[in-house]
């Protein structure tokens, strides 16, 4: 299949009328699949109603059938569409976080939305994505628009079109190439169909900012504990992988480079995921930054453009700083963690 790729400008005036995003709005409306920019990271988006659609985009990422997908809309008039209730605390959220990098769970109207996309459960993920792009290409389709994250399961999510193009062309109808990302790490989602909320995925939306605004806010014991059964499905995947192992390490950057110095001994290529602060300690084959520690939005913004750069420097194990696990850096460690199967040396 030919990949098409649409160079859309966020800045420019009247997105909506831009022939790039109509071309594209029309491939959704025939019930292709199309990658495009959100705040976060691209999603491979397809008509929401369309099982033929959703089918697509399992089928390009190659994606299991029991991970749903998020609904993208641009407009709060749209979920009485596929939405049974929406609650006072998803008001609340919305009022506070749309359009952005937080996803609602609700309960769901049978009979509207592909059984695929949300695999078959009671209820449905709802996000509006705060791009101008992704924003204009909805309002243009005037679809509710599936989106998974536009990479091969498995692999980090794409924050650039390239990344995009670099997993699926071939296998979509196009890419809208909209520039880079800007949060870097995907939305927070978040439970809203019972009486207290509950943190699914870190994301974009801390918890902090979230019981600013409705109180007292849960988390899925499964964020902590590696044992229990996640409530958002696709959390139980590996994911985020570079193809070389990955290793997070706590202590001191001294402890980091005795790692290294050992398995270069050994005759291995070693990788190191590091920050501005620490990048000219280390001594390795490939030392990549992902942002500066101090300002932790710019590790998100970074670190899965940096995972994916191990791949073209053919290391044969990567060790990684780890980071404070509060604020976005909650997010950040979720995502390194299942990058590096959990592997985690302590000095
Ligand atoms: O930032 C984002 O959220 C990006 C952009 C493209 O919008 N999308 C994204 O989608 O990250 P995806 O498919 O990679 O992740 C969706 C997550 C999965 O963990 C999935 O299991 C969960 O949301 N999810 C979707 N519907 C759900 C539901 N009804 N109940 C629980 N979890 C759900
Ligand atoms: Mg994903």
């Amino acid at each position: 299949m030919n990949t098409d790729v649409w160079k859309v400008d966020k800045d420019v005036d009247n997105l909506e009328n831009n022939p790039q995003v109509v071309d594209a709005a029309n491939f959704l409306r025939k019930n292709e699949v199309v990658a495009l920019p959100t705040e976060t990271v691209y999603g491979l988006g397809g008509n929401a109603e369309n099982d033929e659609a959703v089918a697509k985009i399992f089928a390009a990422k190659g994606r299991p059938g029991d991970n749903p997908l998020i609904i993208h809309i641009a407009d709060r008039k749209q979920l009485s569409r596929f939405v049974t209730e929406v609650p006072e605390t998803a008001e609340k959220l919305m009022d506070a976080f749309w359009p952005g990098p937080l996803t609602i769970i609700f309960k769901k109207k049978d009979g509207i939305l592909s059984e695929k996309a949300t695999a078959g459960l009671n209820t449905v993920a709802v996000r509006m994505p705060d791009h101008p792009v992704a924003l204009a290409l909805l309002k243009t389709c005037g679809l509710p628009i599936a989106a998974p994250s536009a990479n091969s399961s498995g692999k980090p999510s794409p924050t650039k079109a390239e990344h995009v193009l670099d997993d699926l062309k071939g296998k979509i109808a196009g890419v809208v190439d909209g520039g880079a990302t800007g949060v870097g790490v995907e939305s927070t989602v978040i439970d809203c169909t019972a009486a207290t909320p509950v943190i699914l995925r870190p994301g974009g939306v801390t918890k902090e900012q979230l019981e600013e605004v409705v109180g007292i806010v849960e988390e899925d014991s499964a964020l902590k504990d590696q044992s229990a059964r996640p409530k958002a499905p696709g959390m139980k995947y590996q994911h985020y992988a570079p193809n070389a192992p990955l290793y997070m390490v706590a202590g001191p950057k001294e402890f980091l480079q005795t790692l290294v110095t050992e398995k270069e001994a050994e005759g291995l290529r070693v990788g190191v995921l590091t920050t501005e602060e620490n990048h000219h300690f280390y001594e390795a084959n490939l030392v990549l930054s992902c942002g500066r520690r101090a300002e932790l939005d710019t590790v998100a913004a970074s670190l899965y453009d940096t995972l994916r750069s191990f791949n073209q420097g053919q290391v044969d194990i990567i060790f990684s700083e780890i980071f404070p696990n509060e604020g976005v850096g909650h997010a950040i460690m979720n995502r390194l963690e299942k990058a590096a199967g959990h592997k985690l040396i302590t000095e």
